[in-house]
């Protein structure tokens, strides 16, 4: 990378900004690549896109479609697939335009934040407040509403998401009281979802207002990853920017993890960022495996931040027995007694029992961020032998970042302080 960013160590950033300037484009548009990028075209969707086409036409001629359910897997296109296919309504709709209410269960999981965001997105404004109002006032509200400013027409609510929806039971059955009590305006229930059991944990009832018939999204294999990133790649880059194996390494890596189409896309950005960054004129495919050991690391920050503070603990334990015992073999007992050093200076927390040490240290192993091996030790038996899978700097700054354990980064366990022995509860200097 050319550094003129830099005289004697320190960073320029006026320096910086005109060699971006200066430097090779790459990005076209960036925002082809964005996730709210709505592409003009769906590679190998096309069963679905016809279902769901088949499924809401009778809305051109006034008529409400049945409720219905899309699953499949994260990133096999059922967001954007809703998206393109109400766009190409509102192209062939002359007289009303139905209208499409589309809801993050993510973002808006209980029963009386969706029929206030309805509400709100139908007049545009935030009339109704996040809380406060009794539900069935709103209810009443919204039947109104509907009636007088969708009057003859149909109301998409697009529940995406929906598995994460806090009370579904009782959203489902508003809902479908809602379109029950309506004079004129009627609505039609879409309900996106990755989870394919989602629909098990359903009232009877609630389980039949979303329909019988569900489209079932596809996963995505390398070949059709390849397609969908190069006609994305035509948008975003300038032309000849991207290598050869560019588009293929990106599918491939992608096609490993389920067939994930917004993985394929990050990476695809994130090595032209990275080629971006250090004013290369081409993306390779190094800026491609750069950018892969990027997402996984910004994998594991999320993780290890979003871990319970438990969990953070036995990881803390790890990394302090790694930091001050200079090659020494860490094994699940010298994590249990760390541990419980570690919870007794953390307001809140309690020691754990050896047991629960064991299933932290089972987590840490399935999300790669230890390796724990089973070895046996002779006469004391058998016992897990673990390793930090995780760079050590990268590690003290992400805990570091967690309020309540930063203040012990720098604290010595006392089975690696030379003068001072542990026995049962007690630690004794000595002698
Ligand atoms: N066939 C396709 N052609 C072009 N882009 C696609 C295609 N399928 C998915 N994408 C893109 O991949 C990304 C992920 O797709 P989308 O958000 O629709 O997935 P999803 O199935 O809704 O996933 P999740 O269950 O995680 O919400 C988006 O940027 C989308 O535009
Ligand atoms: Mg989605």
């Amino acid at each position: 990378m050319k550094n003129t960013n830099r005289s004697n160590g320190i960073f320029n950033i006026d320096e910086f900004y005109k060699n971006y300037l200066n430097g090779p484009r790459i990005f076209k548009n960036r925002d082809a690549l964005e996730p709210s990028y709505v592409p003009e075209d769906l590679p190998h969707r096309d069963e679905e896109i016809e279902q769901i086409a088949g499924k809401t036409a009778c809305s051109l001629r006034g008529d409400a479609p049945s409720n219905f359910l899309c699953y499949g897997r994260t990133g096999t296109g059922k967001t954007a697939t809703i998206r393109f296919v109400s766009q190409k309504l509102a192209e062939y709709a002359k007289e009303e335009q139905p209208w499409w209410i589309y809801i993050n269960c993510s973002i808006v999981s209980t029963p009386y934040r969706i029929l206030a965001h309805i509400y709100n997105t139908i007049v545009g404004e935030e009339k109704i407040p996040p809380t406060g109002l009794p539900k069935d006032v709103i209810f009443k509200k919204l039947l109104g509403l509907l009636d007088y400013k969708v009057e003859n027409s149909i109301c998409f609510l697009v529940l995406d998401e929906i598995d994460l929806l806090k009370d579904s039971n009782e959203v489902l059955y508003d809902l479908t009281r809602l379109n029950e009590s309506l004079d004129s305006c009627r609505t039609c229930l879409i309900g996106i979802s990755n989870k394919l059991n989602f629909k098990e944990n359903l009232d009877p009832r609630a389980m039949s207002s979303l329909g019988e018939e569900k489209i079932v999204f596809k996963v995505y294999n390398a070949n059709e990853l390849g397609d969908i990133l190069k006609s994305r790649a035509s948008v975003a880059f300038y032309d000849e920017v991207l290598k050869e194996g560019v588009i293929s390494l990106c599918a491939a890596l992608a096609a490993k993890e389920n067939g994930d189409a917004r993985k394929a896309l990050q990476l695809l950005r994130k090595a032209g960022e990275i080629a971006e960054r250090s004013q290369n004129k081409k993306v390779s495919t190094s800026h491609v495996n750069k950018a892969q050991d990027e997402l996984e690391r910004e994998k594991e920050v999320d993780y290890i931040k979003g871990m319970p503070l438990q969990a953070q603990l036995v990881l803390m334990a790890v990394y302090l027995i790694s930091k001050f015992g200079k090659n020494r073999i860490i094994v699940s007992g010298d994590i249990y007694e760390v541990h419980a050093e570690l919870a007794n200076k953390v307001p809140g927390t309690r020691t754990l029992s050896r047991r629960r040490i064991s299933d932290y240290i089972n987590e840490l192993t399935l999300a790669g961020i230890i390796t724990a091996k089973k070895r046996s030790m002779g006469y004391y038996g058998r016992t897990k032998v673990i390793h930090l899978n995780i760079d050590m700097s990268l590690l003290e700054s992400i805990l570091s970042q967690v309020k309540k354990i930063k203040p012990l980064l720098n604290y010595k366990p006392i089975l690696i302080q030379k003068n001072k022995v542990r026995i049962n509860q007690n630690v004794f200097r000595k002698l």
